[in-house]
């Protein structure tokens, strides 16, 4: 405990405000908003699966980013250092989170291999065969080619890491986020001005609820998890190199707003495309990988914006896997003391070769299954977003709500005055720990508190439960 305490004062911190910003909306942007996201939202009634989205992102992902940030500057800790300042008895919530990261780590950066391989596919033979159905089974399936792409893209990962936080993380976010913004937006317009566009625009916000299930809502529960890289300790670890200076409010909420945005950007981007060329706007996974590129070569400047496009998209993942590696990475430091180079060399190592069973899950290994019925690829992606990120938050909801420092409460007052009778009677929340982390010692305002804390300890946990129990069975 003595040595994780002066690891945390001897800790590196972000330079800035903006570099946090950038950072962490950098974990919370990636594959789950340029890929995931349109095609749920094709898949799922256009804005109906939005609505839905936007309203479970307002009540339960907002205030649980929060509640994940706030323990991260707390502890000034990894996950499990943090965690066990709040109480010892909770190490193991931490050490779930990198559990979680290890699964998310062995699948996310073999879709980054995929990414590099149609990065480098538009360079150099794009719109020579138009079978785009085929090209990326043949690639996916191939026994070596996804490895050596994983490799190629876990090296990135592996340098930006290892040069730290300021150096690698703050300094690489503060590049390739306002790229992917820019990128974004060029392709969007393209994609909008395309004729027949109009189509999906409208698909987009015309809701149609008939399509709205049960299931849409455990997508959409799952994908907020996913997006805003909640429940595993990112957002807690990047938290944890937040000055005890910054506001936390203010910093924690501009992480969901680019989030969705960019989400939102991203279907505008691709659905008017899909219905500008009459393709299948309920495709699915394959959205990405076998539509859009067929979409780019009947396009008129379709190699350019295939290339940016998959540029955008190597960014979008590389910044958020570095965020899976950093937890990892900072609690070997923080506990046994390794050096940064040592620890980042060590994980990536490790982490590479448990993605190779995930590369070759749609070859060699398609017909081995770890869940009844998934292959080692979705089994990976199904544990980590479907029941960890979940469970995870069902657990930080619990733990700021009911265990930190006695819990959010509410409490009476009364001051007695000198004759003993009550004289003055104040009711209001009990600035403990978690309250007192959030507006620097009670120096700044914590706009919404009352809701927050409402939510924190009521309905977060049981919503998610309740969505959660419907999810296993
Ligand atoms: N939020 C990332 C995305 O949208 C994925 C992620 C999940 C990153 C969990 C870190 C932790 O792609």
């Amino acid at each position: 405990m003595e040595s994780d305490l002066s690891q945390a004062k001897s800790r590196s911190h972000w330079s800035s405000t903006f570099g946090f910003v950038m950072a962490a909306a950098g974990s919370a942007v990636g594959l789950g908003n340029l890929w995931k996201f349109p095609y749920l939202v094709g898949a799922n009634g256009g804005s109906a699966f939005i609505v839905i989205y936007i309203i479970l992102l307002f009540f339960i992902g907002v205030p649980l980013v929060i509640a994940e940030i706030t323990i991260g500057r707390f502890g000034q800790l990894n996950p499990v250092g943090s965690f066990g300042l709040i109480s010892p008895r909770l190490k193991w919530v931490g050490g779930m989170g990198l559990v979680t990261g290890f699964i998310l780590i062995s699948f996310y950066p073999v879709v980054g291999g995929w990414i590099l391989y149609y990065l480098y596919h538009s360079f150099v033979s794009f719109g020579e065969n138009p079978d785009y159905a085929q090209i990326f089974t043949s690639y996916t399936s191939n026994p070596t080619y996804p490895i050596i792409t994983l490799f190629i893209f876990s090296v990135l990962n592996y340098l930006i890491v290892a040069l730290g936080v300021e150096k690698g993380i703050e300094k690489y976010s503060k590049i390739m986020m306002p790229a992917l913004l820019v990128i974004l937006l060029v392709v969007t317009i393209r994609t909008l001005t395309l004729n027949g566009s109009w189509e999906g625009v409208k698909f987009i916000f015309h809701p149609d609820f008939s399509k709205v299930t049960g299931k849409t809502i455990l997508a959409a529960v799952g994908q907020v998890f996913f997006s805003l890289s909640l429940g595993m300790g990112a957002l807690l670890t990047y938290g944890s190199y937040l000055s005890k200076k910054d506001n936390l409010f203010k910093s924690s909420i501009s992480i969901p707003i680019i989030d969705t945005l960019v989400a939102l950007l991203a279907t505008i981007a691709i659905m008017p495309a899909v219905f500008a060329f009459k393709f299948e706007p309920a495709a699915g996974p394959s959205l990405i990988f076998v539509t859009l590129p067929a979409i780019f070569a009947q396009m008129p400047m379709g190699t350019f914006i295939s290339v940016i496009f998959f540029t955008l998209m190597l960014f979008a993942a590389l910044t958020s896997s570095i965020s899976m590696l950093e937890g990892l990475v900072s609690y070997l430091i923080d506990r046994w003391h390794w050096k940064r180079f040592t620890a980042t060399t060590a994980v990536a190592i490790v982490i590479f070769f448990l993605g190779i069973p995930c590369a070759l899950s749609f070859g060699l290994l398609k017909d081995v299954s770890v869940l009844p019925g998934k292959t080692i690829f979705d089994s990976m992606d199904f544990i980590a977003s479907n029941i960890l990120l979940p469970f995870g938050g069902i657990m930080l909801s619990i733990c700021v709500g009911w265990i930190w420092d006695g819990g959010l409460r509410y409490e009476t007052i009364i001051v007695k005055n000198q004759k003993g009778n009550p004289d003055v009677v104040t009711n209001g929340y009990v600035f403990n720990s978690c309250l007192r982390e959030i507006t620097n010692q009670g120096t700044l305002n914590f706009p919404f508190m009352s809701a927050w804390i409402f939510i924190i300890k009521w309905v977060a946990p049981i919503v998610v439960l309740a969505i959660f129990i419907d999810n296993l069975y």
